[in-house]
């Protein structure tokens, strides 16, 4: 069974593979209204049911679209409307699903849920994010530096922050693609060190860095992300906020990295918290072609989980 569960659990030459496919699928397709099918419809009769336990925009809307593009049908559920969030298990939900539908794609908060879900599902199912990582996402961003400036390998990535779930699956990406990958952040926002050890342990290049001048000097590319994700508590934004206003990216911070550095966030970002504007809107930013490439990246890793 072909789940998407996280970048650095699933196959390297698939990996590849899938953006090697989406860059083609996108150019396929270049120039049409986003309404218009794809040439090819590989997701002919096939159903796929979306469930959000959290807020989205761009992971909703990609999948939507994606799916409809390639000719298949959308269900888009929330956890609180469903069985799911008023107790029935994870497991009965994931074989009564499985009985109905052909992909799931789901968003949750444990990644637990994530697990069980493909453990007793009988179809394949990808990960929309959870508190541990988001791997979708970091496909669409190896999909958008690669467009801009060739093959990530050896490639020098700088994240600034929290090391959070986004940086995790960086820091899978690193392991499975091959670029180097330094952390700037405070010591108390750590990346999680189970997965820093295994990712140290498979030869990644990747080295935890205190100060963000240091920590961006050779970069190539600079990433940002929220200082408070949907996980982290309301109280703890103050904190927080102290903690990481040194790590803000904003047009010193790009211009010590270099002018051919591109900078990318996930979205949704909060404008002059993590990032300037003059940044996010400046030539440095690759950030809406990101926000685009979810949808071609995506669309592939459905291909790959169907085998169509
Ligand atoms: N980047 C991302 O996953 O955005 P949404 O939360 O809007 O889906
Ligand atoms: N780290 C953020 C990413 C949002 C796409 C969060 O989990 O809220």
């Amino acid at each position: 069974m072909n789940h998407f569960l996280d970048i650095h659990t699933t196959d390297k030459d698939a990996l590849r593979g899938i953006i090697d496919q989406a860059g083609q699928m996108k150019q396929a397709r270049a120039g049409r209204p986003k309404g218009m099918m794809d040439d090819e419809q590989p997701l002919a009769g096939h159903m796929v049911a979306l469930i959000f336990e959290k807020p989205s925009t761009r992971t909703r809307v990609s999948f939507d679209v994606g799916v409809r593009q390639m000719g298949g049908e959308t269900m888009v559920l929330s956890g609180n409307d469903m069985q799911l969030g008023h107790g029935e298990t994870i497991a009965d939900t994931a074989r009564v699903l499985s009985r109905y539908v052909d992909l799931i794609m789901i968003r949750t908060f444990d990644e637990s849920v994530l697990h069980e879900m493909a453990e007793y599902a009988s179809v394949p199912v990808i990960n929309g994010l959870t508190d541990r990582s988001h791997p979708c996402q970091i496909m669409a961003d190896i999909l958008t530096f690669e467009e801009h400036r060739g093959p990530i390998a050896g490639r020098n990535v700088t994240w600034m922050g929290d090391g959070n779930n986004v940086f995790a699956s960086f820091l899978h990406g690193a392991t499975q693609f091959g670029y180097n990958l330094t952390f700037c952040g405070p010591q108390q926002l750590d990346p999680d060190r189970d997965y820093m050890d295994e990712a140290r342990a498979a030869g990644t290049n990747v080295r935890i860095e205190r100060d963000p001048w240091k920590g961006v000097d050779g970069a190539d590319l600079v990433v940002a992300d929220t200082w408070v994700s949907m996980h982290d508590a309301q109280s703890s934004r103050e904190r927080r906020h102290n903690m990481l206003r040194a790590y803000q990216v904003n047009d010193a911070l790009m211009a010590a990295a270099g002018k051919d550095a591109l900078f990318m966030h996930c979205l949704p970002a909060h404008r002059e918290e993590e990032v300037t504007s003059s940044v996010m809107d400046g030539p440095q930013s690759v950030i809406f072609d990101e926000a685009e490439n979810r949808l071609h990246a995506q669309k592939a890793v459905m291909r790959w989980c169907l085998g169509v």
